[in-house]
């Protein structure tokens, strides 16, 4: 009996449980995956349980990607990098911290355009500088010719996360929402826009470039106001789901050893 589940605070709306139960009923193995509702106080007698309890594994998501750490015996190479985790694994006692954001992102990316990173530099702008995107910025630094660009409410944190990249630059989110025509990839990665702040925007799109590719890595609502600005354009629009998707895919491998198949990932895009 596999037990998993996720921590964080709003998780009511999670589609993480339907995907995790879908990818177990493939593998053909009993296990439950569980929403654990917490506040920032009860982060230390949850992992505490979790160790007792013998779980096999959870995710973790807004606002505890870096809060968790502490709470933690290790980090893997990638997590520590970010100092953000999104994925525990409990191993010989040992609660061990990944971060499968940035590479569920890279892998949704690469099914939706594979040839986007072949020619030319890339410009790509992320609104936001908060765990998810630490993770996605991190993983795009590894691609050659790219300049990442970032922009943030607090523009100190978008400092801290430009300095750990090899091509980096910052921008007010006023400046960016000016040269919006520069970026060949927009990502958004805040929680302006998430159910139940539908009405939030943190950047207006007028500028963007149609060729460009706008994505939003909330997933509740699919079509963000953000999205449905982006397609009033006629960019391509990458959705917030296809990243929780590869994100999870990665997120299951490390904890059984068994990666979902590409079909059945393809299935839960709908
Ligand atoms: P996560 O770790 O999941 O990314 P987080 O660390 O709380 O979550 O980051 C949330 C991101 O959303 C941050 O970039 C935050 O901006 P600040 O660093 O200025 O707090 C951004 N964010 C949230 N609400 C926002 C709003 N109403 N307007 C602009 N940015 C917002």
């Amino acid at each position: 009996m596999y037990r998993l589940g996720l921590i964080g605070n709003p998780i009511k709306h999670s589609k993480s449980p339907e995907l995790h139960e879908q990818f177990l009923k493939e593998l053909g193995v009993k296990g439950v995956y569980k929403l654990y509702e917490l506040t920032h106080d009860e982060l230390g007698a949850f992992t505490e349980r979790a160790k007792q309890d013998g779980i096999l594994g959870f995710n973790v998501t807004v606002p505890y990607k870096e809060a968790i750490i502490p709470h933690l015996d290790r980090l893997d190479f990638f997590a520590k990098e970010m100092n953000a985790v999104n994925t525990v694994k409990l191993m010989n006692g040992e609660l061990v911290g990944y971060n499968t954001d940035g590479i569920g992102y890279m892998e949704a990316l690469r099914q939706f355009k594979p040839d986007f990173f072949d020619h030319t530099n890339k410009e790509i702008l992320i609104i936001g500088a908060g765990g998810a995107a630490k993770g996605i910025a991190l993983a795009l630094n590894e691609i050659e010719n790219t300049t990442i660009n970032i922009a943030n409410r607090t523009e100190d944190r978008a400092f801290e996360l430009a300095r750990k990249l090899k091509n980096g630059h910052v921008y007010s989110l006023a400046e960016a929402e000016r040269h919006l025509e520069a970026y060949d990839l927009i990502i958004q990665t805040t929680t302006a826009g998430m159910q139940p702040n539908i009405d939030g925007q943190v950047i207006r799109l007028d500028r963007v470039k149609p060729t460009a590719i706008v994505s939003d890595i909330i997933y509740q609502p699919k079509w963000t106001k953000f999205l449905k600005q982006a397609s009033e354009h006629g960019v391509h629009v990458l959705f917030g789901i296809d990243m929780l998707i590869y994100q999870a895919a990665k997120s299951f491998e490390i904890w059984t050893g068994h990666r979902p198949t590409e079909k059945l990932l393809e299935s839960l895009k709908e």
